[in-house]
């Protein structure tokens, strides 16, 4: 779902530009796993296919992408695999008669909140399931025209924010807090003073929201629903292995909230409390299997 709207950005910018331009794209928030390359790889498939269907010249063409996560990031990781993996997408590239355009790949660490490229530098950026604690976009580094492909959680039309399949798994988590408060592990009023800074928009409230902000335009606005457990890929609403998939559900929400769980409560509650959510969990699992309403959004840096 995320692809379509991905290769859409590419093509737009690409017509935006003169021959002979370098093309600066980043991937806000990269992280460093197996899917850190997709981005690049979908953009660089985008480029070749272009070249080849309007007979540019892809030499004249150059691509300068950044990878940017916090300095935390295991950026070495992310190197140490960029070779083999970006030599076989350009080998995929040129067996289907495509010209690759070079590409030049830069590690950036930095929070993307802070000023991390210079004023209208980026002709594309794409940030996936990043925008969770703030909702901040880099708008002074895109170039007027510039496009931004941006995919986070949401929550389907007609269901509160407190209802959904984004809400059902931070529920759960508050149940297996409270459990540890039950337990005299966690202080009542620590329970209490706890605050999640998490909210997933639906569909009008990302539209309106950019309509009012008047500083992009809104080229494409699209909800799916993707499954919690990435491993799970049965069919039907019948989750085959409840306790599997709790355990990498958790792990999932463990990755994303550690720190601030760390920070509030400490770190000794930490495997009990993922103990006790894995459990609460696959209790809950055996309703159905837990989706997340997933919301990708294309916007236009407006020219004004
Ligand atoms: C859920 S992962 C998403 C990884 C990848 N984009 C994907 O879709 O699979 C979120 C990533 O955002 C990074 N991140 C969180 N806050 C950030 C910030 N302020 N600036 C840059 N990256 C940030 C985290 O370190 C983590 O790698």
């Amino acid at each position: 779902m995320v692809a379509p709207v991905l290769q859409k950005a590419v093509r737009e910018v690409l017509k935006s530009l003169s021959p002979g331009s370098t093309m600066v794209a980043a991937d806000l928030g990269c992280s460093s796993g197996p899917n850190t390359l997709l981005v690049i790889s979908e953009v660089m498939s985008t480029i070749g296919a272009y070249v080849q269907e309007t007979a540019d010249d892809s030499r004249a063409m150059e691509v300068q992408f950044f990878l940017n996560d916090l300095p935390g990031n295991d950026f070495n990781l992310v190197f140490r695999s960029l070779e083999p993996q970006l030599r076989s997408s350009l080998f995929a590239a040129e067996e289907e008669k495509a010209v690759p355009a070079p590409c030049y790949i830069t590690g950036l660490p930095g929070s993307m909140y802070t000023r991390i490229f210079p004023c209208q530098s980026v002709h594309l950026f794409d940030s996936s399931h990043c925008l969770i604690w703030r909702s901040k976009v880099p708008e002074d580094e895109l170039v007027s025209g510039g496009r931004m492909v941006l995919t986070f959680a949401g929550r389907k039309r007609g269901e509160m924010p407190m209802h959904g399949g984004v809400a059902r798994v931070w529920e759960l988590l508050s149940e297996a807090l409270r459990h540890l408060v039950q337990e005299g592990r966690i202080e009542k009023k620590k329970l209490r003073s706890f605050n999640m800074p998490y909210y997933a928009p639906s569909l009008d409230e990302v539209t309106q929201l950019i309509k009012h902000n008047d500083l992009f335009d809104l080229e494409d606005i699209k909800l799916f629903e993707s499954i919690w457990d990435a491993h799970d890929d049965s069919d039907g609403d019948v989750v085959i292995d409840c306790s599997s998939s709790a355990e990498s559900i958790a792990k999932i929400i463990r990755a994303g909230i550690e720190p601030l769980i760390v920070n509030h409560f400490g770190k000794d509650i930490l495997d009990e409390l993922f103990m006790v959510y894995v459990s609460i969990l696959a209790k809950d699992l055996e309703k159905g299997k837990a989706m997340c309403p997933v919301i990708v959004v294309m916007l236009k840096k407006s020219k004004h």
